[in-house]
């Protein structure tokens, strides 16, 4: 694992492994003595959050991953005060981070960027690794790493995610966290999808074939509820109407792709709730009381699963897994 633009190099030993370590150091954290030995594991260390694209979550949980391993950030967040505005190249912008940093976590409105930084890096006397915190609509791998670490901890007593029925809802087309998770659910065992969308927003034909030629189930339906109660979780995703380039989205009725109190009704007493967000409002406040509600743990798993994401990538994670005893 040198960099983390694509889905495709986790398999499941390495999704295990990092599963177990993010465990490992939001536990070995909860102590002042733990967060601390977190803390100097990386002190010598830089990293760029380069962002022109808006975020909250991702930005805020990277840079405070960062920071609990002692990794110093800096960021851009406007394409407008870099030099890029003078005609730099995107390349020679990023190796230009490159000359500063240890590590670069970048996102950017296009599909792509993440992939051509990791290939300049081939060519360059200092590589450091990327991290891709969600390309265009294409892909966002550190969410779907996030959403697995979710699913197998809220099944935690019930086998993970192998055997388990999720579906997906919302803006499913245009959505590159639900189009992520779809390429490492194929790693356990006898997972179906159900992809719950408006016709306009289908799940594109490109993660269809995927699903297919790595046999993954999957069905595709515009009626969430008869759906809701064979499903062990739910994950809803807004609207990405930042892509509409004709006002489509508004078009659409969203009534129907809604969680309120009475699609609670619906869904099992062991399912759970997911959401990359932000939301819109396509799950109602009411619905945050409910115990299956899993969004905002979610959420906070998304830290501590960057926390071990650039543990790994920066050398630190046999070092957690060797103080970690000592703060049980
Ligand atoms: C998602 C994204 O940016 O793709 N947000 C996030 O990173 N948690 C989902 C979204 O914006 O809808």
């Amino acid at each position: 694992m040198f960099h983390v633009v694509d889905t495709e190099i986790f398999d499941r030993p390495l999704l295990d492994e990092l599963c177990r370590l993010t465990t490992v150091v939001r536990s070995v954290a909860k102590s002042r003595d733990g967060a601390r030995f977190l803390q100097e594991l990386l002190p010598t260390k830089r990293a760029m959050l380069y962002f022109t694209q808006p975020s909250t979550r991702t930005f805020l949980s990277m840079n405070n991953a960062c920071h609990v391993l002692g990794v110093r950030t800096s960021e851009i967040r406007d394409p407008e005060v870099s030099s890029e505005v003078k005609g730099e190249s995107f390349e020679d912008s990023i190796r230009t981070f490159s000359s500063y940093v240890d590590l670069i976590v970048m996102r950017t409105p296009e599909p792509g960027y993440a992939a051509r930084a990791a290939v300049l890096m081939e060519s360059i006397p200092r590589p450091i690794p990327i991290v891709n915190a969600g390309s265009g609509k294409d892909q966002h791998p550190t969410q779907a790493l996030l959403d697995v670490y979710t699913l197998e901890r809220s099944f935690e007593n019930d086998g993970g995610i192998d055997g388990k029925t999720i579906g997906m809802m919302g803006d499913l087309k245009r959505g590159r966290t639900v189009r992520s998770l779809c390429r490492l659910v194929r790693h356990y065992q006898d997972v179906r999808l159900v992809f719950i969308a408006p016709d306009a927003f289908e799940m594109e034909p490109d993660i269809k074939a995927f699903l297919d030629a790595n046999n993954v189930e999957y069905h595709e339906t515009a009626r969430l509820h008869d759906a809701l109660p064979e499903l062990d979780a739910i994950y809803v995703t807004r609207m990405q109407s930042e892509h509409d380039i004709d006002d489509e989205s508004s078009a659409v009725n969203l009534a129907p792709f809604t969680i309120g109190s009475y699609e609670l009704d619906l869904i099992k007493p062991s399912g759970v709730i997911m959401h990359p967000l932000p939301r819109g409002s396509e799950i109602h406040p009411d619905v945050d009381r409910d115990p299956r509600a899993v969004y905002w743990r979610q959420e906070r798993n998304g830290m501590w699963m960057r926390v071990a994401i650039i543990a790994k990538l920066l050398g630190a994670a046999e070092a957690i897994d060797a103080g970690a005893s000592q703060f049980p």
